[in-house]
């Protein structure tokens, strides 16, 4: 079970029900190799790890496979969360492993308790030309069925290579076998080359076609520096190895990047680990002793981002977050540039009015969607204008409407144009309704302001002027007179507690018109306008989350 909590760019805060665990998302899955535990369990859980990941395949080879067959995963790792276990499909790849039969590793996985089980995908590697891609991709989906057949607690594992075309028939394939998660797979070698612009292509074309209602795994991913792009393109879960290998490595990781211990003169963080000790103390350090001390600081930092970029989610900057972090490599930069070509789809997932300005942070901040989509909105709208980059002419009715009003970009001076406050909100309904605002009405505005507060039609309210973002939030009565788009329920008890002011869920609407997120919308029964609210979610999600909040009713 799966249900969208809150949300930004094309990143959300899920809660995720495993087994009766609550997970939330994004999160970061610690990687635990029982042969070698660096970091105990207990310690894991104060990090902030909530699930960990563990490699069946290892375990199953190991001298300990009894011991975890009889005690089960849990009682063996001493660990009482969710357990998600991989098959050993990266140690056929990194190690040349061969022999692995897949439907013995699903029911190892099942005989020690597995909460996720992976199939035994077949690794794509980026070097594959297309017939090899081809052949590992439809045999890996012939797996996820197989596996589907005995567990129902699968990872849908989606292979394709660089060939977008076959990540995109990967994911409506698996996406058929109805997994628990989706795991985007054969990524390690990318991200380990920085080739993060094939990285970004695909992740997006697999969000682009996999079903919404899902968490989204990045296999392997575990550096903290990809962490903040990674989920800003849809993607709600890493594992990480990378803090125990870093370690193993004396390498000290950031989220700008990786240190070599040997280089440091100064710790560059505040994690309790770095604030009361000294390179040149670590350095000296037994082997063991400094690997722990390097496996602590990293977890800090890992767990660390992850709370930061939920933070922003929350707070709705994370693409000002993703921009800053997009400075961390030049191969980053560049990436970027793919959501350019997913545009349309990303229009439709981020939040059309946020609860912070648009910063302006760099070049890239001209193709972020909400820019692109409200250029958009603007276009064929009439009357005088001013110019803001990087909107272009905006009508002036809309200067204190979101993004125009709440965006702050170097070098703009405020026009001071005075606009009849019946223009604004005429022209505030059409950017937001797509209509034209033809009724007779009154505008009630602010004493202490001057700002205008809510709009009457004689003695009848039609609707208040938003102050954080300038949006025009109808009443029930305002709505009758909108376009707006229109949820429709068929059940006279949801529209009972619908009309009582509750929260709609995604499971009792029947059908709805193209909505984005954040939107205001109107809820119909019966032919007729019960109530109206804002979008949590849009109309591919509201089909496909099974759960959860779809329309928050005014
Ligand atoms: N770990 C890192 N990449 C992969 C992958 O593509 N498949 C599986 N099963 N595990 C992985
Ligand atoms: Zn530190």
């Amino acid at each position: 079970m799966f249900e969208l909590k809150d949300r930004d760019a094309n990143g959300r805060i899920c809660k995720w029900t495993i087994n009766e665990h609550e997970v939330t998302t994004p999160t970061i899955m610690p990687v635990v190799n029982p042969n070698k535990m660096i970091i105990s369990m207990e310690e894991l859980k104060k990090f902030g790890a909530e699930i960990i990941i563990t490699n069946a395949f290892i375990i199953k080879n190991s001298a300990s496979k009894d011991e975890c067959v009889e005690k089960g995963l849990h009682d063996f790792l001493k660990w009482d969360g969710p357990i998600y276990t991989d098959s050993g499909t990266f140690q056929m790849y990194s190690q040349g492993v061969k022999n692995l039969l897949p439907e013995d590793m699903i029911d190892f996985q099942n005989q020690i308790k597995s909460d996720i089980v992976t199939p035994v995908d077949l690794f794509t590697l980026p070097e594959d030309i297309k017939k090899q891609a081809i052949e590992k991709t439809d045999e890996t989906s012939v797996r996820v069925f197989t596996a589907k057949q005995l567990t129902n607690r699968l990872v849908g594992t989606i292979q394709g290579g660089l060939f977008l075309d076959l990540r995109k028939r990967a994911c409506k394939e698996i996406a058929a076998a109805d997994p628990e998660v989706f795991a985007i797979g054969g990524i390690v070698p990318l991200m380990e080359q920085y080739r993060f612009k094939e990285l970004f292509e695909i992740i997006l074309t697999c969000k682009e076609n996999l079903p919404a209602g899902k968490p989204v795994h990045a296999f392997g991913a575990g550096h903290p520096m990809i962490f903040a792009p990674l989920v800003a393109l849809g993607c709600d879960l890493f594992d990480s190895a990378m803090y125990a290998l870093a370690a193993q490595n004396d390498r000290y990781l950031t989220v700008n990047g990786t240190h070599q211990l040997g280089d440091l003169i100064e710790f560059p963080c505040n994690c309790p680990e770095c604030v009361k000790a000294k390179p040149d103390k670590i350095k000296k350090l037994p082997k063991h002793e400094r690997e722990q001390f390097l496996a602590r600081h990293n977890l800090h930092v890992t767990f660390g981002e992850i709370r930061t970029i939920r933070q922003a989610i929350k707070e709705n900057n994370l693409w000002e977050l993703v921009q800053t972090r997009l400075r961390a490599h030049p191969n980053l930069l560049e990436a970027f540039n793919v959501i350019k070509k997913h545009k349309k789809y990303l229009m439709k997932q981020d939040i059309i009015s946020k609860k912070s300005a648009l910063f302006y942070l760099g070049k890239e901040t001209e193709i972020r969607p909400e820019v692109l989509r409200a250029k958009e909105m603007i276009k064929g709208m009439s009357g005088p204008t001013f110019l803001k980059k990087p909107f272009g002419k905006v009508p002036n009715g809309l200067k204190g409407v979101y993004p125009f009003g709440q965006s702050v970009i170097p070098g703009f001076k405020d026009p001071r144009i005075k606009v009849d406050p019946k223009e604004i909100v005429r022209q505030t309904i059409e950017y937001q309704y797509g209509c034209k605002f033809n009724e007779n009405f009154t505008v009630e505005l602010s004493r202490q302001t001057g700002r205008i507060r809510r709009v009457w039609r004689a003695k009848t309210l039609l609707g208040t002027i938003r102050a954080s973002d300038g949006f025009f939030i109808p009443s029930l009565e305002g709505a009758k007179y909108l376009n707006m788009k229109k949820v429709l329920i068929d059940e006279e008890e949801i529209a009972k507690h619908v009309k009582e002011g509750r929260s709609l869920f995604t499971r009792f609407i029947d059908r709805c018109d193209d909505i984005i997120p954040g939107e205001e919308v109107a809820i119909v029964y019966n032919k007729e306008i019960i109530a109206v609210g804002t979008a949590l979610l849009n109309k591919k999600e509201i089909s496909e989350f099974k759960r959860g909040v779809a329309i928050k009713i005014r």
